[in-house]
């Protein structure tokens, strides 16, 4: 495995900050580039700490095509792993502009700078959502035509066609695109983890801040849906597990020909909401009281991944259980119970 120079784009961020980490650990040479739009400067000193080494950052906003260009033109990268956009689906249906632009614009000028400076690799933060409403379940990389169904999920899937059109043409360039299931979890040393700003809109940061006191009850969206316990299933991965894919797919495409490789990352199973409220009160040993309410517009019954192309060709898999998502969840908001300090 040769090491590489890799630009984290979104590297403060939940995802990418955790991939941040393992990177360094495979004994790659880590940059991180974000806006800091959606995270806070002082993840970077818990990275520091949590990895022994200073971690290069540059703090702008990737729409800005001459300040990405100068970048590149100052440092050199073999790769980028590209976290960096907006990713609330309800805000997107309010500003929709604005998810396009950022999440669009953003790809663009690292597209086009790293055209100009030669950097061939890039891994893109999908999502499952470009699954739209009606595919199979289990979700398989091969399906078609990608839809989603709002503004965020949107631009995930222009995205994933523009990724195409361009490594299409491109002699050099290899993409990964990464369909990620529901990121949860946390690094086990409980310094790092998901730390949303206001009121959380996932299910398990929401569950974590009425486990620790910040939230009175929980509101289940929906108990009449054709399941075993009638509230939604969901496949749930550790974000550790989600990392290590990010490591496994860069090295795989950095040693392959294939131009354009996708995979899921998920685990492969349902957990309905009952179940992840159950296992976090097992994790924590605090109660969180739920009622259970209508259904949450736009949401889909159940669906999981079928992750055995990433399982066969990555020699990848999702290892960690619920329970140590939910212990791990618990360590990290319990250590910081108002997120990262400003
Ligand atoms: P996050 O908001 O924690 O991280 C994204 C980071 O990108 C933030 O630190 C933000 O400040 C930065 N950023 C946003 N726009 C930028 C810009 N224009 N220039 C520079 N930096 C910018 O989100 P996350 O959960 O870590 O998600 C990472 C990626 O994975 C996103 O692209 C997201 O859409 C995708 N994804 C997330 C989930 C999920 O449930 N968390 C699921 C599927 C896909
Ligand atoms: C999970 C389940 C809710 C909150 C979203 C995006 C998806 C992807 C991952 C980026 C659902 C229920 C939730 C609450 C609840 N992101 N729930 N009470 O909606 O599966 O996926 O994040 O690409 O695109 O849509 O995740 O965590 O919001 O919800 O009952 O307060 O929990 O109805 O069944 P979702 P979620």
């Amino acid at each position: 495995m040769s090491v590489m120079r890799v630009l984290v784009s979104g590297g403060a961020g939940y995802i990418g900050s955790h991939t941040v980490v393992r990177l360094v650990a495979a004994g790659h040479d880590v940059v991180i580039v974000d806006s800091f739009a959606n995270a806070k400067p002082t993840v970077v000193g818990r990275l520091e700490a949590l990895t022994g080494t200073d971690l290069p950052v540059h703090a702008f906003d990737l729409t800005d095509k001459d300040k990405t260009e100068r970048l590149f033109a100052t440092e050199k990268f073999d790769a980028v792993i590209h976290f960096a956009g907006l990713k609330a689906v309800g805000e997107s249906v309010q500003i929709p502009l604005d998810y396009y632009v950022n999440n669009l614009e953003s790809t663009f000028s690292l597209l086009r700078a790293m055209r100009r400076h030669g950097c061939d690799l890039l891994v893109f933060s999908s999502s499952a959502t470009v699954y739209g409403e009606v595919a199979p379940v289990p979700y398989q990389e091969d399906y078609e035509p990608l839809s989603a169904s709002s503004p965020y999920g949107r631009t995930k899937v222009m995205i994933e066609h523009v990724l195409r059109d361009v490594a299409g043409i491109d002699e050099r360039l290899k993409v990964a695109m990464l369909r990620y299931f529901n990121p949860v979890g946390a690094h086990p040393s409980g310094t790092i983890g998901e730390d949303p700003q206001g009121i959380p809109n996932n299910l398990m940061p929401f569950v974590a801040q009425v486990a620790v006191g910040r939230r009175e009850r929980l509101q289940v969206f929906g108990g009449d849906y054709p399941t075993a316990d009638g509230t939604a299933e969901r496949d749930y991965i550790h974000v550790e597990d989600l990392a290590a894919g990010h490591v496994a797919a860069l090295q795989w495409i950095a040693s392959h020909d294939r131009k354009v490789s996708t995979w899921n990352l998920g685990g492969g199973r349902g957990t309905s909401v009952l179940q992840v409220v159950a296992a976090f009160e097992k994790a924590s040993g605090m109660p969180v009281p739920y009622d259970i309410v209508g259904r949450r517009e736009g949401d889909l019954a159940a669906y999981w991944a079928d992750p055995s192309r990433a399982n066969a060709e990555l020699g990848w898999r999702a290892e960690r259980t619920i329970d140590e998502m939910c212990a791990d969840t618990w360590r990290w908001q319990r250590a910081n119970p108002d997120g990262y300090p400003d």
